[in-house]
């Protein structure tokens, strides 16, 4: 791997990936890792390295794939998966204390924390790299690296591409950590789908305006489906509601049913960055358009890769 192209020391935001150069060499090395697994033949890398995963919200991929991916590398993990309850953070301590001190016993800290900017500051304080694995509202940017080494994977190109992001893109961290890294793309354009009242926020419009990213916001669905060569879909973010009225008209604004899907290109793909509730019926899972658990797995090489260059 070519280290000298990695001059980034934490992962906080899409927005320090500057050009797209650094992705293929993550990308490349994440398949390098994947079929070096299929034919059992791993090194060792970070043996004696630690991860330390300190999660304030729940997880089932992230933590666990950062976990396996530390593991798998020789390494080891400590965690803690309930970090307001069982860390701390319950007698009142701040967040940059925590982790300063896990900073000292781990060589590299995974964080999921509820508040957004929350990410930046454990990386002010860290004396070992911080990879935000999730800040309130704000980012997801491992998830995006996957989602799109995902799109490249499966259609074999990301320029080009009509993408429609659907669902909650005024909460979907992922949606907005995506939007950074494809305004690194050329011709890509992008469906934003959303309710009304859950429209991507302002700062990410401009964002995609800046990068000369053609877009359209639309309600239905159905009106550009044919149009699309990716259909992102995301779960509305209950916990970001301060109305439980508001999330309850909303949660199944968008339900994906077989039928939905009848003028979706044939070589498209469906993709979610789990978990889903009601968005996608269960129905699509055998259809060959549907990606998510290939997605999901995905974010195993990924972050395997992301931990060997960070480290
Ligand atoms: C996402 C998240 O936590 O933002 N989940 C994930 O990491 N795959 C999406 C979600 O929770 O809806």
């Amino acid at each position: 791997m070519r280290r000298d192209k990695w001059t980034l020391k934490h992962i906080i935001s899409t927005g320090q990936f500057l050009d797209k150069s650094l992705l293929n060499v993550i990308f490349k090395e994440a398949h390098k890792l994947e079929v070096k697994e299929t034919v059992g033949n791993f090194s060792v890398p970070l043996k004696n390295k630690i991860l330390a995963s300190v999660f304030y919200e729940p997880s089932t991929r992230t933590r666990f794939s950062f976990e396996a991916a530390m593991l798998k590398l020789g390494g080891g993990v400590i965690s803690t998966e309930n970090a307001s309850h069982f860390s701390s953070a319950i007698k009142g301590e701040s967040l940059a204390d925590t982790i300063r001190i896990i900073g000292g016993y781990a060589d590299i800290i995974v964080l999921r924390h509820p508040q957004e900017g929350s990410a930046l500051i454990a990386s002010q304080v860290s004396p070992v790299p911080i990879i935000n694995a999730g800040d309130g509202a704000g980012e997801h940017p491992t998830q995006a690296l996957l989602d799109l080494y995902t799109v490249q994977r499966e259609l074999g190109k990301i320029d080009g591409l009509t993408i429609g992001l659907v669902g909650d893109l005024l909460y979907g961290r992922t949606i907005h950590s995506l939007i950074g890294l494809l305004s690194l793309y050329k011709n890509v354009t992008i469906c934003l789908i959303s309710p009304p009242s859950l429209r991507l926020p302002i700062a990410y419009r401009r964002r995609l305006k800046q990068a000369g990213i053609s877009f359209k916001e639309t309600t239905a669905l159905q009106g550009v489906i044919s149009n699309l060569d990716v259909l992102y879909i995301t779960r509305v973010q209950k916990e970001r509601f301060a109305s439980q009225a508001h999330y309850e008209k909303l949660k199944d604004y968008y339900t994906i049913k077989p039928a939905a899907l009848k003028n979706l290109k044939k070589h498209a793909i469906i993709m979610h960055p789990l978990p889903r509730v009601s968005e996608i019926s269960q129905d699509i899972d055998d259809d060959p358009r549907a990606a998510y658990f290939r997605q999901a797995k995905n974010g195993l090489y990924i972050r395997m890769a992301l931990l060997k260059m960070l480290l």
